[in-house]
Formats: structure tokens, C-alpha cells, sequence
């Protein structure tokens, strides 16, 4: 063996086992309670965990967007291995008029030689025509097999129609594909955005007027819809970043009726409440969706134990706080977004396995196995069992630490989680099988991440 892992507790989606882990050619090769063969390296876990590489299928890295650019591939993916994250899935979003191909292209030669977690795209639908048509139904077939779509956004020139995401929607039935929607009520959040626009109410409410133009109904409406047009075209459809309780009780209702709906929330809207927007930097808190109520934070939570929420993912798209600054107290023109995906595996370890106490298995399955099966990416990502790819966290579930910003990788100087306690963190990070991260700090190579193709018809 290259590596043996010996003496830890190893946990997959489906069951927990105390083995030693035997590593070859950046594959799992074996699994057994005390391998004794050869080996170049040992690692002693005794004490730890031994998790399959979190898979943060919904970042945004280097992008353009409100005015100015997200943090880019090398940091956000080096921040992503020193949080125990071993694949992240960014977005290839097809400018009006163009191709997805070009996209792709794009994205492609961006993250070359940039990347240090393995990688992959996610396409983006804003048109449709013929050559739409037979471009999802060529990328389903050779690697992307999922489809972003975005029901707001018009001004980014990102924004489909309903008919567009109709369209799209009976494509999958044929291709296997998943469209992943941004789920908000364009016309209506317009309206209300407008309104709380004014100079006075910005001063009165300051970045408050996110929340207050946000209401859950501008989320919970377009899910409605989204699981309309699924259940009647009998499409495949993923809602992102899940942030309302109504709208998981609705994808809870639409699963039950047996549309192909599936979901993920992210860490934000499970940990804060709008209440950070009335911070004297709340703005630095602006994302969209915005972050919502304690009702929803419990609401969410119950959707991740009931089965209607199979994911979580952070939707990183972090920006400094001198960027953040560029809002001037104009809640419209914050960049929006926020870093997590060096947070994802800590912060949800705390929340979710010691202090609501949801198994080990199910940790695993939100956040490493159910994406890799919905995103084609199962069995080589998302278990720990001969044949997989060796991306393994090694991870400390009794390391108490206060979450800085200072101490962290990302170049991000803030985390919207800051101060926060938490038990238990990466302690090693394995990319098929190289160390890459060690105590919360990058020890890999910039570019040594790898694109992986992906298969269509994923579900779980
Ligand atoms: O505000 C956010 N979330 N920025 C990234 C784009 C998106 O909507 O996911
Ligand atoms: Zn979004
Ligand atoms: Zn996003």
C-alpha cells in the first residue's frame, strides 16, 4: 500500500465501522480491522473519524458578479481542503445568445492549473432553442450532466422564463439531466426591492431592506411552481440553496406525490437569522437568497431529518469586506454572496451531529454521499470503500476551536460565522490519496485538483 489509515472510525452513508483504510494508486484498496500489509505510510487515527471528502457541489469562484469578482479558484479551493472538502462544482452559466459550450470553455481555461480540490461544472441554461436542446442532451452524455437555471437575475441577463425552464425541464425526462434553480419570484421581488429603495427607508432600515424586500413568499411561490412544472413535465428538478421552512414543507409534499424533486440549504440558513442584517455590518450578510427567521432554521432542519432537503452546500461566493463596502448604504448594491465552503464540514458537524444529534451516517450522506449520487459523481466520490477515490478527511471530533477569520485559509477576512464554538475538525484532508491539508492549513499543490466527468440520472 502507498497509505494505510489505521485505527479510526470509519463512517459512510450507510454505516460506521472501526477498520484501517489501505490506499493505493490514489484508490481505496482495502478495508479490514488491522490490515497488516506493507506499506510506504501509516497514519495513526485512533480517536478520529474517518469521512469520506465533503463534496460542495454549489460554489462560485471568480465570478463576475454585482460589479466586481468572487474570491478566486486557488484560495476558495485550498480554504475548501483545509475545511475537509474535496470536490466542488462551480457553474458554466450560458451567456444570452451563445452556447453553453462556450461556457464551459470559458470556465475551463479560468480554473486551469488554479484548482487544488478535484472539480467539476455545472452548465447554465438562460436560452432556448434547438441548439439548447441538443447542447444539454451532448453535455448530459460527456460529463455535466446538470443544468443551472436561474428564475430572477434579469439584469445579469441570467434569468430563464418559465417556458425556458418547461422546455428544459421535459429535456431531462429524455437525458437523464438535473436542472438546478435558483427558486425566487422575479416580478414580485422587483416590485418589492423598488419599494424599500428610497432614500429614507434605506437610512431607517439600512441593510435590513434585504430582509425586508425578501419576504419567504418571494422563495416559497417560485418552489411551488418549480415542483409544478416537474410534477406535470416530469422533469428532474434540484432547488438550491433552500432558505424558507414553507419551501422545504413544499418539496416535502412534492417528493411524497413522487416528483423528482430534490434540494439542498446551506449552513447560513440553518445558523443565522435575519437579525444580522440589523449588525452595524449587516451588509457584509447579504446574500440571495436572504437569510430568513429562527422558524426557518427549524423548519429546515426538519426538512434535512424528514428527507426533503438531501444536501448541504454553501453556495461560496465570498467577498472582502472592502468589496462589501461598495454598497454605500444601498442595500440594492451589495455584492451579494458569502465564503463557507472552509466552514461547511465544522460548522454542520456541530450543528448538526453534537447538538441535534443526527447520526454520523447522515452527516455523511448530506455532506459528501447524496451529492456525489445526485450529481453523477457515486461510487468513485461520496464512500469510503474499495475502488473510490482515496478523498478522506481525517477528521477530530473532539477539537474545540472559536472560528477566526484570521485563522482561516481563504483570503475572505471575514466569516459570517465568526466566534462561533465549535467541536470537532479536520484534523488531515487526503486528495486521492496526497495530503493536502493538515490541522486547517493547505499543505497540497495549486492545480493539482482534477476535472471529473460526471454521469446523468442521479438520485438519492
Ligand atoms: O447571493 C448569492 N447567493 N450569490 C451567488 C449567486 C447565487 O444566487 O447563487
Ligand atoms: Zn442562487
Ligand atoms: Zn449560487
Amino acid at each position: 500500500m502507498d497509505l494505510i489509515i489505521k485505527n479510526g472510525t470509519v463512517v459512510n452513508a450507510d454505516r460506521t465501522v472501526r477498520a484501517d483504510v489501505g490506499i493505493e494508486k490514489g484508490r481505496i484498496a482495502r478495508i479490514a480491522p488491522n490490515l497488516s500489509a506493507p506499506s510506504r505510510s501509516t497514519v495513526d487515527a485512533k480517536g478520529m473519524l474517518v469521512l469520506p471528502g465533503g463534496i460542495d457541489m454549489h460554489v462560485h469562484l471568480n465570478l463576475f458578479f454585482c460589479g466586481t469578482y468572487s474570491e478566486g479558484w486557488e484560495t476558495a479551493t485550498a480554504a475548501a481542503a483545509a475545511g475537509g472538502v474535496t470536490t466542488i462544482i462551480d457553474y458554466a452559466i450560458q451567456a444570452k445568445g451563445s452556447t453553453i459550450e462556450k461556457a464551459v470553455e470559458a470556465r475551463l481555461e479560468d480554473a486551469r492549473g488554479k484548482v487544488c480540490v478535484d472539480y467539476s461544472l455545472h452548465g447554465g441554461i438562460t436560452d432556448w432553442n434547438e441548439k439548447t436542446r441538443a447542447e444539454m442532451d451532448y453535455f448530459a452524455k460527456n460529463g455535466i450532466p446538470s443544468f443551472k437555471m436561474f428564475m430572477i437575475y434579469r439584469s445579469q441577463g441570467w434569468m430563464a422564463d418559465d417556458g425556458i425552464l418547461f422546455s428544459a425541464l421535459e429535456q431531462t425526462k429524455k437525458n437523464g439531466a438535473l436542472i438546478m434553480l435558483h427558486a425566487e419570484s422575479a416580478f414580485v421581488l422587483d416590485l418589492l426591492v423598488e419599494r424599500y429603495h428610497t432614500p429614507s427607508l434605506m437610512k431607517k432600515y439600512g441593510a435590513y431592506c434585504h430582509a425586508l424586500s425578501r419576504p419567504c413568499f418571494t422563495e416559497y411561490e417560485a418552489v411551488q411552481r418549480a415542483a409544478t412544472w416537474a410534477k406535470v413535465t416530469g422533469g428532474r428538478v434540484y432547488i438550491v440553496h433552500v432558505s424558507a421552512a414553507e419551501s422545504a414543507g413544499i418539496i416535502a409534499k412534492a417528493k411524497a406525490e413522487g416528483v423528482k424533486i430534490w434540494a439542498e440549504t446551506c449552513p447560513q440558513y440553518l445558523l443565522l437569522t435575519d437579525a444580522v442584517f440589523k449588525q452595524k455590518d449587516g451588509h457584509l450578510f447579504g446574500t440571495c437568497p436572504q437569510i430568513k427567521q429562527k422558524h426557518d432554521n427549524e423548519g429546515l432542519l426538519k426538512g434535512l431529518k424528514d428527507g426533503a432537503l438531501q444536501v448541504l452546500a454553501t453556495d461560496t461566493c465570498a467577498f472582502t469586506t472592502a468589496q462589501k463596502a461598495m454598497w454605500k448604504g444601498d442595500f440594492t448594491k451589495i455584492p451579494y454572496g458569502l465564503p463557507g465552503v472552509e466552514t461547511l464540514i465544522p460548522t454542520m458537524f456541530t450543528h448538526l451531529v453534537k447538538k441535534n444529534r443526527f447520526s454520523l451516517e447522515k452527516f455523511v450522506a448530506l455532506t459528501s454521499a447524496n451529492p456525489a449520487k445526485i450529481f453523477g459523481l457515486y461510487p468513485r466520490k461520496g464512500v469510503i470503500r474499495p475502488g473510490a477515490d482515496a478523498d478522506i478527511v481525517v477528521f477530530d471530533p473532539k477539537r474545540k476551536i472559536t472560528l477566526d477569520a484570521k485563522r482561516l485559509v481563504s483570503t475572505c477576512d471575514y466569516t459570517p460565522f465568526q466566534g462561533m464554538a465549535l467541536t470537532g475538525y479536520p484534523h488531515l484532508t487526503f486528495l486521492r490519496g496526497k495530503l493536502i491539508a493538515r490541522d486547517g492549513k493547505f499543505v497540497g499543490a495549486r492545480g493539482a485538483g482534477q476535472f471529473v466527468k460526471r454521469t446523468p440520472g442521479g438520485k438519492a
